[in-house]
């Protein structure tokens, strides 16, 4: 019988881990109400304890997400374990996911804990966390370098005290597929309870030597029934397993597997979209899925063969993970009605006030350029729709540069209602912007990061800027998307500053 594989979405913990894609309260709450159109099992929603905006975060998602099972992660320590439950007792399909390393170098190094003590604080928090909540998974951490006998004899306690999953992690990225397949088989067998209290099986590997997905996918055959994983693959260090990847490999190749997911695969591209803009993390153009190389054919002997039938080259159809240029044009005559049937069809339903602001802006990129694509309404939703209140915004940007003069840049703001205009001189155009920008909202942060890159194709594309602040050790994203690149810098770069404001004022 085809099995069922379950998808544990950890974007909004184990991605948020990744350095610079620090979310807010609001963009995690919009990228778990995807999750549930795309209908992942389990969105893992963040660390309870880690934080007050990761406690309000995952409260607010437990309280508004339905369909999902949601969960904290949680040390095996008692504060934890409370902590997660408060925040996930909302839901109603609440979940604690507790954690605790089982390798020799984990447990000598980092938790100086023997193994009797970690069986001990495992078996304990697990019983702890299964009192209060219906769904508990463990996770022995670094399970892919712990010795197996040892782990067996975790497995089997946490199971007793009763875990209904147990995540076998390769927390570094270490094994390789035929490895990890091997540990799954092992644990599945070496631990009879497993079979007798039908306990879900779970992995969760990190792409250190980019196997992450191939290893989940061997950990599927060999009889794992649920895979962690992220949007994009982000996550700590090299990241996670991808799961567009994951699950249009079980999907593509269905036969071999012989299994399938809940996914909603047409959810897939507006997801990995919405993830990319909210975190600024930018898909790499080949990526496998949702690249916006992975279905472009360039080669003539290519194109020639997909004329003929798309088959011969494409093994997965874009439509299958909603990547559709539809029929509906628009251009500078569409009005409110097709701009809403349009991002309707692209899966964005926005009230009224959001949809008047996408308008607004369509109408000045309409002017602009002569047709407005996809792409360019993503952006325009990502930066119109999901926003922080912003104590700046740009009232206009000059520029005066080029080859024989330092460039200058006249930048006026709006701030409580007021125009307020700085004049500077920068080493380069953006250069100057953010030195106007600087002197006008007084926040000086470190820019460690700027990257631009065309939307679509054309002169007259819409250029995209992302920026990263830092200020105190926290990472501010800024995005920004307009037809000047200098003032898509600009626009990101006050959007970063207004999320640092927002998040240190504590509104
Ligand atoms: O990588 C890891 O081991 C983790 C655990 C908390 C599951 O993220
Ligand atoms: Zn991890």
């Amino acid at each position: 019988m085809t099995r069922t594989i379950k998808i544990f979405d950890t974007t909004l913990r184990d991605g948020e881990q990744c350095p610079g894609a620090s979310l807010n309260p609001e963009e995690k709450l919009e990228i778990a109400r995807q999750l549930a159109k795309l209908n992942v099992d389990v969105i893992e929603a963040g660390f309870a304890i880690a934080s007050q905006g990761d406690f309000e975060a995952i409260k607010t998602i437990a309280q508004q997400i339905k369909g999902p099972a949601i969960c904290s992660l949680a040390r095996c320590k008692k504060e934890d374990i409370m902590r997660a439950w408060d925040a996930v007792s909302y839901s109603d399909k609440p979940m604690i996911h507790a954690f605790l390393a089982t390798s020799p170098v984990h447990m000598a190094k980092k938790l100086k804990m023997t193994p009797a003590q970690v069986l001990k604080a495992a078996q304990e928090m697990v019983a702890l966390a299964a009192s209060l909540c219906p769904f508990v998974e463990f996770s022995p951490e670094d399970a892919g370098r712990s010795e197996h006998k040892f782990l067996y004899k975790v497995v089997a306690a946490v199971i007793e005290a009763g875990a209904k999953t147990v995540n076998i992690p390769d927390t570094v990225g270490y094994t390789t597929p035929w490895e990890f397949a091997q540990l799954i088989e092992n644990v599945i067998q070496n631990v009879p309870a497993i079979k007798k209290k039908n306990i879900i099986i779970s992995v969760h590997v990190h792409n250190d030597l980019g196997l992450a997905v191939a290893n989940s996918l061997a950990a599927v055959k060999a009889g794992a029934n649920q895979v962690e994983c992220t949007i994009n693959g982000i996550g700590e260090r090299a990241g996670n397993a991808s799961l567009e990847e994951v699950v249009m490999g079980i999907n593509t190749r269905k036969s071999f597997f012989d299994c399938k997911t809940n996914i909603k695969t047409k959810e897939i591209y507006k997801t990995s979209r919405l993830v990319s803009n909210l975190t600024g993390m930018m898909v790499q153009p080949n990526k496998a899925i949702v690249g916006a190389n992975a279905f472009a054919h360039e080669a003539g002997i290519h194109q020639h063969g997909m004329l003929q039938d798309r088959t011969t080259y494409e093994i997965m159809k874009p439509e299958d993970i909603g990547l559709t240029e539809s029929k509906i044009v628009l251009g500078k005559h569409s009005g409110r009605f097709a701009l809403q049937k349009k991002l309707k069809e692209m899966g964005y339903a926005l009230d009224k006030e959001g949809l008047e602001k996408a308008y607004q802006r369509f109408l000045t990129i309409a002017d602009k350029k002569k047709d407005v694509s996809e792409r360019d309404l993503e952006i325009i939703v990502a930066e119109e729709v999901y926003v922080v209140p912003e104590d700046y915004t740009i009232e206009s940007i000059e520029i005066n540069s080029g080859t024989k003069t330092i460039p200058e840049a006249t930048v006026t703001l709006l701030y409580q209602g007021k125009a307020i205009k700085k004049v500077a001189n920068g080493a380069g155009p953006v250069d100057a912007v953010y030195k106007a920008i600087e002197q006008l909202t007084k926040v000086k942060a470190a820019l460690v990061d700027y990257s631009i890159q065309a939307i679509t194709g054309g002169t007259d594309a819409l250029g995209e800027v992302i920026v990263r602040i830092k200020d105190k050790d926290k990472i501010y994203v800024g995005h920004g998307a307009d037809t000047d690149v200098i003032v898509a810098s600009g626009k990101a770069y006050l959007a970063a500053i207004n999320r640092l404001l927002y998040a240190t004022t504590q509104r």
